[in-house]
């Protein structure tokens, strides 16, 4: 069965709006988890522009389910990481610029780094998982790098704008697949997943786990506005009720 780890990111960058305490990711992650997620993610970038110190420490208290902390290969993360203890480590490259995560992590130009990555974080009883290109070279360098999982990148297949690329996209990410699983590796899949986009990847048996923010959020936005202006309403007639000023 494959199962849903629900991205609270875009929550945290709705409080940073105002810089208050509304809307708390925290409280997010809760709901998810009630509704049958399998797992929270949030990125923890070095730049604290969503997530914060805080908002990881509660979740590693109150997440039920599994945490995946995704980060950047920084001393100053990974120390974080090591004490906190999530259940899975997601390590992403990270660029200061970017809006969001920009193609996967090159596991293969650095080898030694990620395998001293992985044993730290072995260590601490962490599990590791490289976000990459669903390329052979990344597979394989994740592997000896000693990785328990690989989130192959969906971007590309989600940003291709005809049919032949959508397609070799989706055949990129089925060969991984199957590489990976083949040698052993769990296999995720995330970044820009949609509602449509989702199905045939679906069909990939070796997918295990889809790792889902962007297109989620958005969702709840739509599917919660209509609630929440009831009860904004509810709140304005039932005050002025109570003050009799319901004329
Ligand atoms: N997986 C990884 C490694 C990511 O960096 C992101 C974006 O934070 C996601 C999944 C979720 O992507 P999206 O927000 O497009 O669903």
């Amino acid at each position: 069965m494959k199962t849903l780890n629900v991205n609270i990111d875009h929550v945290a960058t709705i409080r940073e709006a105002r810089g208050g305490k509304e809307p708390d990711p925290v409280n997010a992650a809760l709901i998810a988890e009630l509704a049958g997620a399998s797992g929270i993610v949030c990125h923890l970038r070095e730049d604290r522009r969503h997530i914060h110190d805080r908002d990881v420490k509660i979740l590693r208290e109150v997440i039920q389910t599994k945490l995946d902390l995704e980060m950047a290969a920084h001393e100053e993360i990974i120390n974080i990481a090591l004490n906190i203890k999530p259940d899975l480590v997601t390590i992403v490259p990270e660029g200061r610029m970017e809006l969001t995560t920009e193609g996967g992590l090159d596991v293969a130009g650095n080898p030694e780094l990620f395998k001293s990555l992985v044993n730290r974080m072995h260590d601490k009883g962490i599990e590791v998982s490289f976000f990459v290109e669903p390329e052979q070279k990344q597979i394989d360098a994740s592997l000896k790098a000693g990785a328990d999982m690989v989130e192959l990148h969906t971007g590309t297949y989600a940003n291709a704008s005809d049919k032949n690329s959508l397609s070799n996209e989706l055949y990129r990410i089925k060969k991984s697949s199957t590489l990976a699983h083949n040698a052993g590796l769990k296999v995720a899949a995330g970044h820009g997943i949609n509602y449509i986009n989702i199905k045939p990847l679906c069909l990939i048996p070796e997918i295990i786990e889809f790792s889902i923010g962007h297109s989620l959020i958005s969702r709840a936005i739509h599917v919660g506005i209509e609630r929440a202006t009831r009860e904004m309403i509810d709140v304005i007639n039932t005050s002025t009720l109570h003050r009799g000023l319901n004329k």
